[in-house]
């Protein structure tokens, strides 16, 4: 059997000690005790911590000296041991001194690694159209976001056999490709991927079409997700993989958060109109009203939305109300509500047509309500604005444009592994508080769901990895109902 003829160790994080005559296996989080385990029992314990056997040459061992009973037992402990995500496999090295051609490493518990008993001759494999290597401290790794475990090579002949498997391969010709990978071994390598769900199986000749297989991957529910989705999806949550997640602080002490608001962007700046609280809470559109009556609209009235309209609704939208420091960076409050009161969004009117204020491009300053001009109307600018006219069915010009960017560096600094998916939510919660508050003010409101960072980098000269678009949202004047 190929798949038992793959070394099997615990993983290097899982201590064995011997206390009496008892076995104690430990994670950071758990605890296993074998009680008074048999003499072959003990020595298959203290081999999976070496990773010195395979799983076969430790079942046979097990029989050997303990009888069946217990070899029945240990393929038990063996299975659960698996699924506690505590056991890596590998196809074993020529000789002892060598690391393995390719190592199967769990990341997390419920962890699921098996391989049927697999006729060579009637099978080929493919590489998941989810699987990626790519580098990490220096060694080349396997994963993908459809399992729980991760797969290390030792030198380039793994990936090597990887990229082979671009197309279907038997183990014969998988064989042929690489030197010094006989057909055994490249039966333990098709093994070892296929237990850890990397690959997926077809017939090596179908007689009728009919006969081919068709992979999970090309079948709903999977066939919908596109690579990146999955990926983005299954790493920015908890569940298949041990990545930091949360409010980790990775860069405290070695380099300085970014600061709560960002500096005003040039001198020449453009003071904003605000509304007057105190009577907006008198006799502005109730919550009910505007939630039930809102809308997004694409049809304008000839006369455009007015600096002052302009002004008022930033200022009950986005304001920075009020900016305090912490022990770990500046932190503020504004109407709406933002994680760990971080507050990475930016906000970029494109002014195409608005009463008061010159076509460009400018930036609102949330504390100190202005806007900050920071491209006159090129031809970039004009280009983010028919962006957005094509992506909402092209009905009338667009009338200011908000392009809405993330600081990455704020929400990376404090976040890890969620920090973007967290920033696209902060992006829901900022389109919702812009549809409100044009309802409120009888303005049009629009969200738009994709827009061009590259283009809008251009027209800024922002660093894309520093500050990039996440968002674009139409504001305009609602048509004067005759
Ligand atoms: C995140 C998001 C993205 C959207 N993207 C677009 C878009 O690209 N183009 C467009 O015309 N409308 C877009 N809309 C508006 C939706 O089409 C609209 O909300 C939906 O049709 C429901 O209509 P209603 O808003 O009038 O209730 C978007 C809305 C949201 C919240």
């Amino acid at each position: 059997m190929t798949f038992s003829s793959l070394t099997v160790s615990l993983k290097p994080e899982i201590t064995l000690t011997s206390v009496d005559s008892n076995i104690l296996l430990q994670s950071s989080s758990r605890k296993l005790t074998f009680h008074q385990p048999e003499p072959g029992l003990k020595t298959a314990l203290d081999a999976l911590k070496q990773g010195t056997h395979t799983a076969g040459q430790l079942q046979t061992l097990v029989l050997e000296t303990d009888g069946t009973q217990v070899r029945e037992k240990f393929d038990a402990y063996l299975n659960r041991l698996i699924e506690l995500g505590w056991i890596c496999h590998a196809i074993p090295p020529s000789s002892p001194e060598l690391s393995p051609l390719a190592i199967a490493i769990p990341m997390v518990g419920d962890y699921y690694f098996d391989c049927p008993e697999i006729d060579w001759d009637a099978f080929a494999f493919t590489l998941s159209r989810f699987a990626y290597l790519h580098q990490v401290e220096g060694e080349m790794v396997l994963e993908s976001p459809l399992t729980k475990g991760k797969i290390k090579f030792s030198d380039w002949r793994g990936p090597g056999l990887v990229s082979q498997l671009s197309q279907p391969q038997t183990a014969a010709s998988l064989s042929q490709e690489i030197p010094g990978i006989t057909e055994e071994i490249a039966q333990q390598f098709l093994s070892l991927l296929f237990a850890a769900q990397m690959l997926s199986a077809s017939f090596a000749s179908p007689l009728e079409e009919d006969e081919e297989v068709e992979s999970e991957e090309a079948t709903p529910p999977l066939v919908f997700w596109e690579f990146h989705d999955l990926l983005f999806h299954s790493r920015s949550r908890l569940g298949r993989h041990n990545n930091p997640l949360g409010g980790i602080f990775p860069y405290v002490g070695k380099i300085d958060p970014l600061p709560g608001v960002k500096p005003l962007m040039t001198d020449v700046v453009i003071p904003l109109a605000k509304p007057n609280l105190e009577e907006l809470n008198q006799t502005d559109m109730p919550l009910s009203q505007a939630l039930e009556t809102r809308r997004s609209i694409r049809r304008y009235d000839e006369t455009p939305i007015t600096l002052e309209q302009l002004g008022q609704f930033l200022y009950r939208c986005a304001r920075v109300k009020k900016l305090f420091d912490t022990e770990r960076g500046e932190v503020s409050n504004r109407p709406y509500p933002g994680g760990g009161a971080i507050y990475e969004l930016e906000i970029y009117p494109v002014v195409n047509s608005c009463q008061g204020l010159e076509q460009g491009l400018y930036h609102y300053h949330p504390l100190d309500h202005v806007l900050c001009q920071v491209s006159a109307w090129t031809a970039e600018t004009e280009a983010l604005v028919q962006d957005v006219w094509f992506a909402s069915a092209q009905h009338d010009q667009p009338q200011v444009v908000f392009v809405i960017t993330a600081r990455f560096g704020r929400m990376f600094w404090k976040y890890q592994s969620m920090a973007y998916a967290a920033i696209l939510k902060h992006v829901g919660v900022i389109y919702q508080t812009f549809y409100l508050v044009a309802t409120s003010m009888n303005l049009a409101p629009c969200g738009i769901g994709a827009g061009n960072s590259d283009l809008f980098q251009k027209a800024t000269g922002i660093d894309y990895y520093e500050e990039s678009s996440v968002g674009e949202f139409m504001l305009a004047s609602v048509p004067v109902k005759p």
